[in-house]
């Protein structure tokens, strides 16, 4: 303890000597001080976030420090409309835990008291972008904190910056305090908005699967930085993992086992409650889900089960007219389920197939005028994109569709790096894309030289590291404004060949998750490394206050020669 209060002393010092107003707070900083001495081990969070140690990830647009703060203590309450209730009470329930106060929560028609935290929702400019409901305004000043967006997200996002002005205990869900404590919020003003639509992580739950208690701990840490896009990898060979009541063998059969035990014996999959509750998790916190249901290849899986719309081995077989009536009702099922919009049918890797052995290939190709098999791919792809879009969702595939005919509002997924070309014929026919490419954003590649990861798909880049992702520009330098406008976002994929336990699958998130919300959030050529590393340092006791497994900070390669590929 008096360690750790020796350590904040010369900030103390600092501040006093250097910023007048802090003479204004200087009684509240004995007392928290005196607090501080008493109440070990939270002693130092309340000297935590100084005007020095803000260090929020993603850094936001524009942020003034503008000296002294905010005290959390017992007067503090919230002042928030129906609207803002779900930013409202994730703010109250965490300060409640931290400090021990009962924060409550009123209305706005209550008389506006000094100690308040004001939820306000204003009406959009005209002209505004299509993001501006991700915008906010945050203002921490004397004894008023005020968060103002035009929606309940940018509401969310203020909550989720303010949060990080807070020591990072505020992260942990154990109540673990002796007694109650005050903290202070250091004073600031910042002005805050997304520039990509589309900021997204998949995980693939087939290769290897992850609980749903998994995937919630996920998602919390996603919404911690502002990331609005959980994609899920439900289908691949090694299994299916998501019920379908019309095809209950998808389960019965194709969900037994994983890479590493094919025979299972158990099925692992989440059922339909479990998939509406991850919806609805997530969706509190902003984030849509979104399903890939993957075709016409990497279906091993539903092969097994449902031999007779396959080719006897993992690829769709389009020549049986009854395989769209299966493909149309599983895929009507997993829509009821993702109220999103958005449906990523996959199209990535059709290759050893059998259709050459199918018997009624031949016939299906001459009555079609098809003389290869690419075209009974297009085939397929057009059919189901445009199923898709007249279901009223967004399909989604990955860049090798875009090679075909698909649904014009097909969005297309780039992510082989070595295929810049698809990304730039995706984006000529005037689909909009999501980049997200081996060589950057697969955090199933090593973090760095020597590390643990999958070897193969280009990753001849050196290792995926931190400064290698938080260095890069996703959008290509020869994109003009209206290309770059097709550019929805980003997206980070978390394959799971070789990731078998929650340690390892948050070791490779984990800072990782941190570089891609900069390069997803910040605005463009606006990164600054150095700074990025100072304010990962606090980021990582926020990991560590939500038990994540992350990389640890003394562990980072020094050696960044790669990154001047
Ligand atoms: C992929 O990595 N096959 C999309």
């Amino acid at each position: 303890m008096i360690f750790s209060f020796l350590r904040c002393l010369p900030r103390i010092v600092l501040m006093i000597a250097s910023d007048p107003p802090v003479f204004r707070i200087l009684p509240r900083l004995v007392k928290t001080a005196i607090t501080a001495l008493l109440l070990w081990p939270t002693a130092a969070a309340a000297f935590m976030t100084n005007p020095s140690d803000i260090a929020v990830i993603p850094q936001p647009v524009q942020l003034t420090s503008t000296g002294g703060g905010f005290t959390v203590d017992s007067n503090t309450h919230l002042l928030a409309d129906a609207d803002a209730d779900l930013a409202a009470g994730e703010l109250a329930e965490r300060l409640r835990r931290a400090t021990g106060h009962p924060v409550p929560v009123r209305r706005p028609g209550s008389a506006r008291q000094p100690g308040r935290i004001e939820f306000r929702l204003t009406p959009a400019p005209r002209h505004s972008g299509f993001d501006v409901g991700e915008s906010y305004r945050l203002r921490v000043q004397g004894d008023v904190v005020d968060i103002e967006a035009h929606a309940p997200a940018g509401l969310f996002y203020g909550v989720q910056t303010l949060l990080q002005l807070l020591p990072p205990d505020i992260y942990s869900k154990a109540d673990n305090l002796p007694s109650t404590r005050d903290l202070l919020i250091p004073s600031v003003k910042i002005s805050d908005r997304p520039r990509f639509a589309w900021r997204g992580l998949m995980i693939d739950v087939s290769r290897h699967f992850f609980s749903k208690d998994q995937v919630l701990k996920t998602i919390d840490a996603m919404a911690m930085h502002k990331l609005n896009v959980l994609h899920l990898h439900l289908t691949d060979d090694p299994g299916w993992r998501i019920e379908i009541d019309a095809y209950p063998k998808l389960t019965d059969i194709g969900a037994v086992g994983d890479r590493t035990n094919p025979d299972g014996p158990e099925r692992l999959y989440f059922s339909k409650d479990e998939i509406r509750e991850i919806v609805a998790y997530a969706k509190r916190r902003h984030i849509m889900v979104v399903p890939e249901i993957d075709m016409p290849g990497h279906s091993m899986a539903a092969a097994k089960a449902y031999p007779q719309y396959f080719d006897g081995l993992k690829t769709i077989n389009p020549a049986n007219p009854d395989t769209y009536t299966f493909v149309t009702e599983v895929l009507r099922e997993v829509m009821a389920l993702f109220p999103g919009g958005y449906l990523h049918f996959g199209g990535d890797e059709v290759r050893d197939h059998r259709w050459a052995d199918l018997p009624e290939m031949e016939g299906f190709m001459r009555n079609n005028g098809y003389t290869d098999f690419r075209e009974v791919e297009a085939h397929f792809d057009r059919f189901v994109s445009r199923f898709i879009a007249d279901e009223g969702f967004t399909p989604i595939g990955w860049d090798e569709v875009a090679s075909f005919d698909v649904a014009p509002t097909t969005i297309v997924q780039w992510w082989l790096h070595l295929r810049p070309e698809s990304l730039d014929l995706a984006v000529r026919k005037g689909h909009q894309v999501i980049i997200s490419p081996t060589n950057y954003l697969y955090f199933d590649y090593p973090n760095g030289p020597g590390e643990p990861g999958a070897p193969w798909e280009g990753n001849d880049n050196g290792p995926n590291s931190l400064q290698l992702i938080h260095q890069w520009e996703p959008v290509p330098a020869s994109y003009s404004s209206q290309q770059e406008a097709l550019v929805i976002g980003v997206q980070a994929n978390l394959w799971t060949e070789f990731i078998r336990t929650n340690e390892y699958f948050e070791y490779m998130l984990f800072p990782r998750i941190s570089a891609l919300a900069e390069i997803a959030w910040r605005p463009k050529g606006k990164k600054d490394l150095d700074d990025f590393v100072r304010r990962l340092a606090f980021q990582c006791e926020r990991y560590a206050a939500m038990g994540l497994n992350y990389r640890r900070f003394g562990e980072w390669p020094s050696d960044f020669r790669y990154l001047a590929h």
